[in-house]
Parts: structure tokens; C-alpha cells; sequence
């Protein structure tokens, strides 16, 4: 366990976020490709917040006509020279959740991981369901995973992600603070550890994510008469089976058809 870690925004890192992540990637791109396939009127598939384009190149593969964008400069270029590098030709743009426009429309878009909680008022993340509404086709789907929220559970919680590529391990550990009702925020630490032959890099980045119990989320929801709930998933990923929302996991993944 590294005693220093250099204070810098680990999404400048796309590579070892890449590699820590990776071990999710089939699970999540059946999960996706089978939605699409219930749910879809056809149509290309969108990923706000994109990342390192690492769902992006799993459905590419599988033949899918994919488009993302990512706030964060670094992602998008790792992203696209990774799919370029690929020969998986694709449509990638930096842009933010809460304003972006699209001129075409999607059969599907998804925002997994709950990255939708970086958008940290209900104004902004009102503005993100309205953007994804506007770009779904009618009877398109949203497939929006997060983790919700239990106020009366005050205790801290933490995650660990592992992979290895070629001869650099990355050890990813991800630390949350309780939620706060008050403020709508929770703390989040990433630790992440990269061991290569010649050197170990260990960087730090804490951020705040918006909070949501499941009465808050529906009723942000509700703000947006188009998109209907259908179904909740959780992060096993399994599109055969479906949990009642907020009840039975805090973990989940929302079915949202736009009407
Ligand atoms: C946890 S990563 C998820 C990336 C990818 N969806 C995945 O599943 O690996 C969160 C991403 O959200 C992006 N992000 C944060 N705020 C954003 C915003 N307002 N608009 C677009 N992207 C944003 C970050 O740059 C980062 O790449």
C-alpha cells in the first residue's frame, strides 16, 4: 500500500481507468446488446459520458452503430484513438450531459456506473433527462444505472476494482462517505495503484455525486412526462431478471421508453 498519493483527476488517466475496469466489460455489453434487442425501434445506440469508450468498443464489435461523448477531454481522445486504432469507425464528441444536442435520434441510449450523478442539481440533472429524451426516437429506451441512496444508513462504504494489462496491474478503490439528505451530496475518494515493471503511480481523486432515494429520483422523473419507467435491473446485469425499484437493491438500473 503506497503511503503518497499525488492529488490529480484520475479521468486523466484514461488507460488505467480502462484496465480497472475491464473485468465488467462482457457482462455489461450482453446486458446492453439485450435491452437493445427487447427494447430498441431500431436505430443507433448513445452513451453520454462515455469514458475511455470501453462499452462503446463492445458493441461496436457486435455490430452496433454506436455514438458517445464525454465531458472530459482526455477520455475522448483516449477513446477515439482506441476505436480508431481498432478499425471500429465511430462518432465521439466532447459535450456535457446536461446540454447536449443531437441531430440524430437513438433507438438506445445508456449511462451506466453512476455516472449521471456527477450532475450535481436537480436543475442539471432535469436538463440531462430532457437532453436524452430529445435525442431518443419515439419508443427508444434510456438504460440509466445508479446506486441509490439509504439516508438512515450512515455508515462509510467502499468498492475494489482489479485488472491487469500486458505487465501493469491497477488496483482501483473507491471510498464513499454517507449520503446527506440535507446537502443531496455524498464524498467519493478513488484510490487508484498502477504497479509496471519500472515504477508504481498512485493517485488520488475525491469528487461529490448528487443523491438520490428512489422518492427523489421518480419524482425528477416525473418532470419528465416522456420517458416512463418500465423495468429496474441491478448491477448483475442480468436482463432476464428484474427487481422492484428501490426495494429490493439500492444498485439500479432504470428501463426509461420514451412515449
Ligand atoms: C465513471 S466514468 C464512466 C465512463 C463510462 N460510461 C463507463 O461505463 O466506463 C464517468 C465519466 O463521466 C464523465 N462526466 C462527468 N461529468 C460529465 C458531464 N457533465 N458531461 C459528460 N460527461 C461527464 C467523466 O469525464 C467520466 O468519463
Amino acid at each position: 500500500m503506497p503511503t503518497h498519493y499525488e492529488v490529480a483527476d484520475w479521468y486523466q488517466l484514461p488507460r488505467y481507468y480502462d484496465i480497472a475496469f475491464a473485468s465488467r466489460n462482457t457482462s455489461e455489453v450482453d446486458f446492453l446488446q439485450a435491452l437493445y434487442e427487447r427494447y430498441a425501434p431500431g436505430g443507433p445506440i448513445l452513451e453520454p459520458a462515455c469514458g475511455s469508450g470501453r462499452l462503446m468498443e463492445g458493441l461496436l464489435r457486435r455490430g452496433y452503430d454506436v455514438h458517445g461523448f464525454d465531458l472530459g477531454a482526455s477520455m475522448v481522445d483516449y477513446a477515439r484513438k482506441r476505436l480508431d486504432a481498432r478499425g471500429l469507425g465511430c462518432t465521439i464528441w466532447i459535450d456535457d450531459m446536461s446540454k447536449f444536442r443531437t441531430r440524430k435520434r437513438y433507438g438506445m441510449a445508456h449511462c451506466l456506473v453512476s455516472s449521471f450523478k456527477y450532475l450535481l442539481s436537480e436543475k442539471a440533472a432535469l436538463a440531462h433527462l430532457q437532453c436524452v429524451s430529445a435525442s431518443l426516437r419515439k419508443g427508444g429506451v434510456y438504460v440509466l444505472g445508479f446506486h441509490l441512496s439509504d439516508y438512515a444508513d450512515q455508515r462509510a462504504d467502499s468498492e475494489e476494482h482489479r485488472g491487469a494489462r500486458g505487465r501493469t496491474r491497477v488496483t482501483c478503490r473507491i471510498d464513499s462517505e454517507p449520503p446527506n439528505r440535507k446537502t443531496r451530496l455524498e464524498t467519493l475518494r478513488a484510490r487508484l495503484v498502477v504497479k509496471m515493471p519500472t515504477r508504481t503511480l498512485a493517485n488520488e481523486t475525491t469528487w461529490q455525486f448528487r443523491t438520490y432515494d428512489e422518492v427523489q429520483f421518480l419524482r425528477l422523473l416525473a418532470k419528465v412526462p416522456k420517458l416512463q419507467h418500465v423495468a429496474t435491473h441491478n448491477f448483475s446485469y442480468r436482463a432476464d431478471e428484474e427487481i422492484a425499484f428501490g426495494e429490493e437493491d439500492l444498485d439500479s438500473v432504470v428501463i426509461l421508453r420514451k412515449g
